[in-house]
C-alpha cells in the first residue's frame, strides 16, 4: 500500500517519541512491502517561534493532501501561566482538528497484564480494564463563542451541540460497541445541561438502530469515580469534548503510565493519530519519555487503513519490550533504557519476531 504521511512531531518530548513511530512504521513497510512517503511540518511552540503561528497553512495544506497524519505533542510551559498570550501552541492542534474535520477521538485504555503492578489502583480493580473512550471532538466548549467583557472582569464560553454533531459520532461509538462487548456508555450531565439533554435524546434515539448494543447513561461525575472504582465495567464510553478531555487522563493513570496511551482522531476524510500525553517539556532532549504512546499510534494509523497484520505486528513487538522490561523509567525507575533504545527495540522486533533481539547482546 502507498501512503502518504504528514508528519507533525510538535513541542517537547514530541520529536524524540515521533521519530520512535517512525522507525516502527519503516520496519512495517520492510516486512511487508509497503510504501510510505513521510514530509514533516511545523506545529506548536515551534511554530510560533519559527513561524509566529501555531499552525502554518504550509502545514496545514500538508495534512490535508497526506492520507494520515501523525502527531506528537503541543504545549510549552511559557504560554501557561501568561494569560495576557494571544498565541498559544494549542490553538494550533484545535485548529487542525476543526480544519480537518476529526469530529471523534478514539482513546484505548487497556491494561497490559504484564504492567498491572505498575498501577496506582488494586490489581483486583485494574486487571480486565478495556474500554474506549469516543470523545467528540470539534464542537462543545472548546470550539463555542468566547467572550470578555471590556473591563477583563466577566468571561464565558459556549458549549452548544447540535443534531448532526452527536449522531455522527455516536454512530461511530454504536459500531465500536457492536463489534466488542455490545455496551455503550454515554457520559454526560443531562440533570443539568440542556446541551447534555440533547446528547441523551439523540443517543437514545439512534441506539434504537443497534438493538443489540445495551445503552447506559451515567453522569459525568459519577463516571469519574465508577471509571476508578470498577474500570472492567466499561465497554464503550460516548461523550462530549471536555468530559471526554478529563476522563481520558483519568483513564491512561489505570494502566499505570499516560505514556502507553494513543488516540486516533477520524473525520469523514483525513486521520489523525497521537499519544494522549502531553508535551512533557521536562523529559525534552533526555532520552527518558516512552515512546510506546506514539508508536501504539502509528498502529492505530495502520488499522485505519486496514493492515491489520501489520498493526498486529507492532502491538506484538510493544508487548515484548514490555515483558522484557526493555521500557523507559516510567515504568521501572531502575531501568537503564532510553527512549531511542526502545524504540531500536520493538523496530527491530516487527522486522523479525522470530529473532530473540536483546538489546543487552549489542
Ligand atoms: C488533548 C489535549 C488537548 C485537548 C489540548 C492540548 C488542547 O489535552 O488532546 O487531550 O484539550 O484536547
Ligand atoms: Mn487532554
Amino acid at each position: 500500500m502507498n501512503l502518504k504521511i504528514a508528519v507533525l512531531p510538535g513541542d517537547g518530548i514530541g520529536p524524540e517519541v515521533v521519530a520512535q513511530a517512525l522507525k516502527c512504521l519503516q520496519a512495517v513497510e520492510e516486512t511487508f512491502n509497503h510504501n510510505f512517503a513521510y514530509k514533516e511540518a511545523a506545529v506548536g511552540a515551534m511554530a510560533i517561534d519559527k513561524k509566529r503561528t501555531p499552525l502554518p497553512d504550509s502545514t496545514l495544506s500538508l495534512c490535508r493532501e497526506a492520507d494520515a497524519v501523525l502527531f506528537g505533542a503541543i504545549g510549552d510551559p511559557k504560554y501557561d501561566n501568561d494569560p495576557s498570550a494571544t498565541v498559544r501552541p494549542e490553538q494550533g492542534l484545535l485548529k487542525l482538528r476543526k480544519e480537518l474535520g476529526l469530529f471523534a477521538n478514539i482513546r484505548p485504555v487497556k491494561v497490559f497484564p504484564s504492567l498491572i503492578k505498575n498501577s496506582p489502583l488494586k490489581k483486583e480493580i485494574v486487571s480486565g480494564t478495556d474500554f474506549v473512550i469516543y470523545r467528540e471532538l470539534t464542537g462543545g466548549i472548546y470550539f463555542g463563542e468566547k467572550k470578555l467583557n471590556k473591563a477583563g472582569t466577566i468571561a464565558s464560553d459556549l458549549c452548544e451541540y447540535s443534531e448532526k454533531e452527536i449522531s455522527r459520532i455516536a454512530h461511530l461509538a454504536f459500531k465500536a460497541a457492536k463489534s466488542r462487548r455490545k455496551k455503550l456508555t454515554l457520559v454526560d450531565k443531562a440533570n443539568v445541561l440542556e446541551s447534555s439533554r440533547l446528547w441523551r435524546k439523540v443517543v437514545t434515539r439512534i441506539g434504537e438502530s443497534y438493538p443489540e448494543v445495551q445503552l447506559d447513561f451515567l453522569f459525568v461525575d459519577n463516571a469519574a469515580m465508577q471509571i476508578i472504582l470498577n474500570p472492567s465495567q466499561f465497554d464503550v464510553i460516548l461523550t462530549e469534548n471536555m468530559f471526554g478531555d478529563i476522563i481520558s487522563d483519568e483513564g491512561s493513570v489505570i494502566g499505570g503510565s499516560i505514556g502507553l496511551l494513543a488516540s486516533a482522531s477520524v473525520g469523514d476524510e483525513n486521520g489523525l493519530f497521537e499519544p494522549i500525553h502531553g508535551s512533557y517539556p521536562q523529559a525534552r532532549g533526555k532520552d527518558i519519555a516512552n515512546p510506546i504512546a506514539s508508536i501504539l499510534s502509528a498502529a492505530m494509523l495502520l488499522e485505519h487503513f486496514g493492515l491489520y497484520e501489520e498493526a498486529m505486528a507492532v502491538r506484538q513487538a510493544v508487548d515484548k519490550s514490555l515483558e522484557k522490561g526493555i521500557v523507559t523509567p516510567d515504568l521501572n525507575a531502575k531501568s537503564q533504557y532510553g527512549t531511542s533504545h526502545v524504540g531500536d527495540f520493538i523496530a527491530h522486533n516487527i522486522v523479525d519476531s522470530e529473532d530473540d533481539f536483546n538489546m543487552n547482546d549489542e
